[in-house]
């Protein structure tokens, strides 16, 4: 059976960037292929600690999983959520892979340069953080990996580590994840998604930005999203059309409005093509949106932390399971065992 398998860190509340870009991708797919495919949810709770976690970590590990259930998540016995520290092989084989990485392939890494600003101070998680990522997707033989597209370098590292893994010891240990461009046909998307920052559109949708007006977070109240989709930047051409690269903003609201509605982008952009009120765009996005934090919020009222904790006991009893299985070939291969 192919497995499905994603992770959201639990640093902080999460955007409306993060839920439309992996986290309700992932409830949709879960929901459609979970008859036929292993779809594990975990919390990477280790790639929490590189950065600072706003509040309490536990806290934020439960909730991020109640709010995949809030967003229509259908637990059935092929679902498997766990949190990532409480299997331990993903350190193990982080380790392992270590061994295969190169400096130079991890120094490239896109988040990295980002996030070390090239501080010596930065921390060395930061750095390892995409070869526990790829152990964290390896020890599964995960094919698939709904994310967005900040993370795809990511997924090409975890392909060639596997690819090289494999060749050196000459044996199919590791199942190969999916091409991006696989990835994203299987989302049933063209691209990958990328939500914008409101304010600046050039940039993406971010948690660390300090200005308030530029991200939704998925606790504000519904009438306070509107209000700062009502004041989102866009342009002066005065056209709507979609175009990432000349109108990013009102691209922008035109993709926010495709997957909150679970509409085709195309559709969206055919209603919407050649007319010039911006306005009018925004307060169909600011309803949308509004309307949708409301239902949220609403089903997240009902979801109660024992749930929670009933699947993580459930799921890693799994995960240790194959996670150690696909551990020891790897250990075996290298002679440690
Ligand atoms: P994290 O927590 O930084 O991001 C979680 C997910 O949210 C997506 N995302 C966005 N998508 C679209 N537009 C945005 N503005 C936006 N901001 C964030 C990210 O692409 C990501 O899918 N390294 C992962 C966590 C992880 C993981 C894994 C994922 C650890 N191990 C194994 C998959 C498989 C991350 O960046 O999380």
């Amino acid at each position: 059976m192919k497995t499905i398998l994603t992770g959201i860190r639990a640093n902080s509340e999460l955007t409306l960037g993060n839920y439309l870009g992996a986290l309700l991708p992932m409830v949709r797919l879960a929901n459609k292929y979970s008859d036929e495919m292993n779809v594990n949810i975990f919390v990477p709770d280790l790639h929490s600690i590189i950065s600072n976690v706003d509040g309490d970590l536990q806290y934020n590990i439960v909730r991020t999983i109640r709010y995949y259930l809030a967003a229509g998540l259908k637990v059935n016995e092929h679902v498997h959520i766990y949190r990532q520290s409480y299997v331990p092989a993903h350190s193990e084989l982080c380790w392992i892979l270590n061994c295969v990485a190169t400096m130079g392939e991890a120094s490239r890494m896109t988040q990295y340069k980002e996030k070390s600003e090239g501080r010596e101070s930065c921390n060395v998680g930061i750095f390892d953080y995409p070869i526990l990522m790829a152990a964290d997707i390896l020890l599964y033989s995960a094919e698939y990996v709904p994310i967005g597209e900040d993370q795809f370098q990511h997924i090409e590292l975890a392909r060639n580590l596997a690819m090289r893994f494999n060749h050196r010891f000459n044996e199919e240990i590791f199942t190969v994840p999916a091409k991006t461009s696989e990835q994203v046909k299987f989302m049933g998307l063209s691209d990958g998604i990328r939500i914008r920052d409101l304010l600046n559109p050039e940039k993406k949708m971010s948690k660390s930005t300090a200005s308030e007006n530029s991200k939704i977070m998925l606790d504000d109240e519904p009438a306070k999203a509107a209000k700062k989709i009502m004041s989102a930047t866009t342009d002066s051409l005065g056209k709507i059309k979609f175009d990432m690269f000349n109108q990013p903003g009102v691209s922008n609201l035109l993709l926010i409005d495709a997957l909150v509605t679970n509409t085709p982008l195309q559709d969206v952009i055919s209603t919407w093509v050649g007319e010039t009120r911006y306005g009018d765009l925004k307060q169909k996005v600011a309803s949308d949106v509004s309307n949708m934090l409301t239902e949220f919020q609403a089903s997240l009222a009902n979801i109660t932390d024992n749930e929670v904790l009933d699947l993580f006991a459930k799921g890693e009893e799994y995960a240790n399971r194959v996670a150690n299985a696909k551990l020891l070939e790897a250990q075996k291969a290298f002679g440690l065992r």
